[in-house]
């Protein structure tokens, strides 16, 4: 795989990304309420909290699909407002709760197509017969192909999202996540709808993402699976009505009282 070409600052006392008093606001619904964290380079970071707790919301915020209302966010100690289409050239990228592959395309040319943020060389747009990353989409494709070996579903490069078994097409998604190289992941409940060898699976690689390649990539991580946000994360924030209300390293959320009580109220856990 191409590995990034843009020049990086992963001194240990750069957090790679940062938020400092983020609010959010959707009428009278408070989403996010100063909430402040971060994201040190090559750290895993897991987000728990109950439903309607604002994690989706704070996923939005950081992929720039809200705008908040107070707050601000730096990346590499710089400021940072995410335009969307442009993430992934900031080594920022994500994978959805709801997949989003596209039906039409293989799943090698659905990884592909992850690869048109950061190399410039927009393989839809070759698809679409526009001039010329002809080369540039032979590399996008061969880089895709690789990956899904590296993954181990190789053997399923030429099927259509529709035939994949469910663990095949979030392997998939995540492939497409990987392909530009992200120094920044965020990752929405990767352990959804998976039995328990997949998440194993997904374990593994999570575990191995920070020492990726020559890239130090840092993972933000939205899960309800208890173990494995506990087994994974270097550092663990719990919301709760928007607000963070514990903060720290998974044994100390284990142990704090006030993230067990968020899980004990009349809202389901989740
Ligand atoms: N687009 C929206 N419009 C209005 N309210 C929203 C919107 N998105 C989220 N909310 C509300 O904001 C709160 C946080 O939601 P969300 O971030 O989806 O929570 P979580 O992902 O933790 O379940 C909830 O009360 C939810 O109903
Ligand atoms: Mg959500």
């Amino acid at each position: 795989m191409q590995l990034p070409t843009l020049s990086r600052t992963d001194s240990a006392d750069t957090a790679r990304l940062e938020l400092a008093g983020i609010g959010v606001r959707f009428g009278g619904i408070v989403a996010l309420d100063d909430v402040s964290l971060q994201v040190p380079a090559g750290s895993v970071v897991g987000i728990m909290g109950p439903n309607g707790a604002g994690k989706t919301t704070l996923f939005n915020v950081i992929c720039g699909f809200i705008r908040p209302g107070d707050g601000t966010m730096s990346l590499d100690g710089k400021p940072f407002t995410p335009v969307p289409h442009r993430l992934s050239a900031r080594g920022v990228s994500r994978t959805l709760q709801s997949l989003g592959l596209f039906a039409g395309l293989t799943a090698v040319e659905n990884v592909a197509a992850g690869a048109s943020g950061r190399h410039r060389s927009p393989f839809v747009a070759g698809m679409l017969g526009l001039p010329p990353a002809a080369h540039r989409n032979r590399q996008a494709l061969a880089d895709a192909s690789n990956l899904l070996d590296d993954l181990g579903i190789g053997s399923y490069a030429h099927t259509l999202p529709p035939a994949l078994p469910y663990p095949v097409a979030k392997k998939v998604a995540m492939a497409r996540a990987l392909i530009s190289d992200p120094t920044l992941l965020l990752l929405d409940e990767p352990a959804g709808g998976l039995d328990q060898t997949d998440i194993d699976d997904l374990r593994e690689l999570i575990r191995a993402l920070p020492q990726r390649a020559d890239s130090v990539v840092s993972v933000m991580l939205v899960e309800h699976n208890v173990d494995l946000i506990m087994s994974v994360c270097d550092h663990i924030a719990v919301l709760d009505f928007g607000r963070v209300i514990s903060q720290g390293a998974p044994h100390e959320i284990k142990a704090d009282p006030v993230v067990a009580q968020a899980y004990l109220g009349d809202r389901e856990a989740s």
